[in-house]
């Protein structure tokens, strides 16, 4: 089988790596930064510098290839519309010319759900993004699932917040910003996060059974946010925090969100508790 990952970043090369080093896949990986091509080389068969608003260069890439991966994140100082809405709007026309492709693997967020004032959120919820990012990347779904037909499956990952080895940002958040401060709120909220390994899992998971449609790839923790931080102070010996709920805080993102609907699919969960 031959795969393009398109971004390999931190999930994309953990997953080009899977691929190529366990599952012996033919896997093309793309990069805007040419001078990431020989740390791509080691982990696929060829390494192509193409970005998103490129036709003849996304029309090249995906000849012959059987599955696309888009794991594209956001660089400093391009919008999201850019990144996104942009890559979606190039990709689509290259998609419906492709002859040999079958499934798209696209990663959103579970931002796009929005305000849902902390109540449990599927797949079958309304999405109610708040910001204007979110509102890109459920529009970004919208037109990939618009896109999909009899011969292209589209298969959508609303991801968690991503942790794991080699991903520190949620230690570096805590204790540059958090820990020992006093913050607004009881801290009762929701968050929704996922291992990278389940990424990896999840998405090879998608491939085998060529699933279609929308699947939610967070943990089963959905721990609240006091839970979550009281643990990561404690574990990396930061000081605690304390709340003041006489403070309100306003999020623009308030759902706790299920992965029933992939575990009914039979996918294992290699990191069901958050782990730190
Ligand atoms: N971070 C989170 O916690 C989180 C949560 C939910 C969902 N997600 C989603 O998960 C996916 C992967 O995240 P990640 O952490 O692996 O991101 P990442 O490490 O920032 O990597 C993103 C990759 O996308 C490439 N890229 C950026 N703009 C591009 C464009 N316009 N055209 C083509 N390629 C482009 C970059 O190429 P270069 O090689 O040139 O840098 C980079 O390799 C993203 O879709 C993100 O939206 C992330």
């Amino acid at each position: 089988m031959n795969i393009a990952i398109i971004g390999c970043g931190y999930v994309g090369y953990a997953v080009a790596q899977h691929w190529q080093n366990k599952m012996s896949l033919m896997v093309t990986a793309t990069t805007t930064t040419p001078e990431r091509i020989p740390e791509l080389q080691a982990i696929s068969q060829k390494v192509i510098v193409v970005r998103g608003n490129n036709t003849e260069g996304l029309k090249s890439l995906l000849k012959d290839q059987d599955v696309v991966l888009l794991s594209i994140g956001r660089k400093r100082n391009v919008s999201y519309k850019e990144t996104y809405l942009k890559t979606a709007e190039t990709l689509i026309p290259v998609l419906q010319q492709n002859s040999t492709l079958k499934q798209l693997i696209y990663l959103s967020s579970f931002s796009v759900y929005g305000y849902q004032n902390d109540n449990l959120v599927d797949e079958e919820t309304q999405p109610n993004p708040i910001s204007d990012n979110s509102k890109v990347l459920r529009q970004t779904e919208e037109l990939f699932l618009s896109a999909s037909n009899e011969k292209l499956k589209v298969c959508i990952f609303r991801l968690g917040g991503i942790y794991g080895a080699g991903r520190r940002e949620l230690v570096k958040i805590v204790s540059r910003y958090i820990a020992g401060k006093t913050l607004p709120g009881n801290g009762q909220q929701a968050t929704n996060w996922i291992h990278i390994d389940d990424i990896v899992g999840g998405i090879e998971f998608a491939r085998q059974n060529r699933l279609q449609g929308v699947y939610n790839l967070v943990d089963d923790a959905n721990l609240t946010q006091r839970q979550l931080i009281e643990e990561v102070c404690k574990k990396h010996n930061l000081p605690p925090v304390t709340w003041d709920s006489s403070q309100s805080r306003k999020r623009d993102c308030n759902a706790k969100v299920t992965n029933q609907k992939i575990k009914d699919a039979g996918y294992k969960f290699l990191h069901p508790n958050m782990t730190f």
